[in-house]
């Protein structure tokens, strides 16, 4: 038997009548249910502007592109980000035209707020954080720091669905939210995220760029009465990056089930924690005091990382590595290069997470990786 990196439960059935839905309603598009999941992502997170997207991807491109708009941010402007993420984040802050900046990350994977400090000039208009796993890290202090340095504060939460800090869903000190539902996340569907504006002029600005600047949109228009329902004005230079039903209709599920599977997430981690905390050789990364995390990665960090991949791999386990240091593609070998980043990259690896996990196949895995350093 296999054990996966990443297995997304989906509760068939239940998916599968939201489709049906859809589908006997003859509306799979912008729609009712994209109404519907950010009403109810809304009431889940607390947060008071919810739009559903395509991906996480183009939530970060729209987030800087509407900052950007909004203050008058110039092209090449600067922005501060980590290197240890996946590609969209930064390529995000490309496409709308400003420039990434890696700071150094802490103990938990995420950006140092002593490191960010460092890299502010006279050009930062921007921090974007990554809670690694769905880990805060130091998100509230890289908060402070913002406010105080009047920059502006974008959280990559494309891990952090259900992610709370002292009791609150996290979103709630950032200029912008963003979430991505994609196929393999803690709260999967295909493809879709979520963008969550703390700006109600923001969160307008963003349902117009979803629909290509189209200043409203198909279920309005539909809805509105008299000869002149089909006309419409074009505004902006927008994109096509709205969610639509069918993705909504997963996402709801998945929504019904999300505390429940984080839970169950957070038990597996400490599985792993009981079997591999102060085993020589290896160190789990920490959680952030007073959060809880989706927990959508168990990360060790050893020096012989690449042998484990192999030995894990010869066993039928297949972990991960999130994320090779962005500063060794092509695409951002001159964003600067942070000691920690780097070196964090060459030790980590995911362990195996998902709510289909038995405690047999953790401890399976955790004496796997046991058997390996004692060799
Ligand atoms: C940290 C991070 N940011 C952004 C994204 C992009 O999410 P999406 O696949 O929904 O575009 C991902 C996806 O893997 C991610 O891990």
């Amino acid at each position: 038997m296999t054990t996966q990196l990443f297995v997304p439960k989906f509760r068939v059935d239940e998916c599968l009548a939201q489709v049906k839905e859809c589908l006997e309603k003859g509306w799979t598009g912008m729609g009712f249910k994209t109404v519907e999941i950010e009403d109810r992502w809304k009431e889940y997170t607390g947060l008071p502007h919810a739009h559903f997207l395509s991906s996480a991807t183009a939530g970060l491109h729209l987030a800087f592109e509407v900052l950007k708009r909004k203050h008058g941010w110039q092209d090449g402007d600067e922005v501060i980000s980590t290197s240890l993420t996946f590609v969209s984040t930064n390529h995000a802050i490309k496409y709308a035209g400003l420039t990434p900046v890696f700071a150094d990350v802490d103990k938990y994977l995420c950006l140092d707020p002593e490191a960010i400090l460092d890299k502010i000039t006279t050009r930062t208009r921007a921090v974007v954080f990554v809670g690694l796993g769905g880990n805060t890290g130091q998100l509230d202090k890289v908060a402070q720091i913002c406010k105080e340095k009047g920059i502006a504060l974008v959280l990559d939460a494309a891990h952090m669905a259900g992610t709370r800090y002292r009791g609150k869903h996290i979103g709630y000190n950032a200029d912008v939210t963003v979430f991505s539902f994609q196929a393999v996340k803690n709260m999967p569907t295909a493809d879709s995220g979520m963008i969550c504006f703390k700006e109600q002029s923001d969160d307008e600005l963003a349902r117009k760029l979803t629909w290509l600047g189209i200043n409203k949109d198909t279920y309005a228009r539909t809805a509105a009465q008299g000869a002149y329902k089909w006309k419409y004005d074009v505004e902006d230079l927008g994109f096509k990056y709205h969610g639509n039903s069918i993705m909504a209709g997963l996402a709801l599920v998945s929504l019904k089930y999300l505390d429940n599977d984080n839970s169950y997430r957070r038990q597996i981690s400490k599985w792993y924690r009981d079997e591999l905390n102060g085993v020589e050789g290896i160190e789990i990364v920490p959680v952030a005091e007073g959060c809880e995390s989706s927990t959508h990665l168990l990360q060790l960090r050893l020096e012989r990382r690449d042998g484990l991949l192999v030995f894990l791999n010869e066993k039928g386990v297949y972990p991960g590595v999130h994320y090779t240091d962005n500063s060794e593609y092509e695409m951002y070998k001159d964003c600067g290069q942070c000691k920690n980043s780097v070196k964090a990259s060459n030790e980590i690896i995911s362990l195996p997470m998902h709510v289909g996990l038995s405690k047999n196949e953790v401890d399976k895995v955790s004496c796997l990786v046991k058997e390996f350093l004692k060799g």
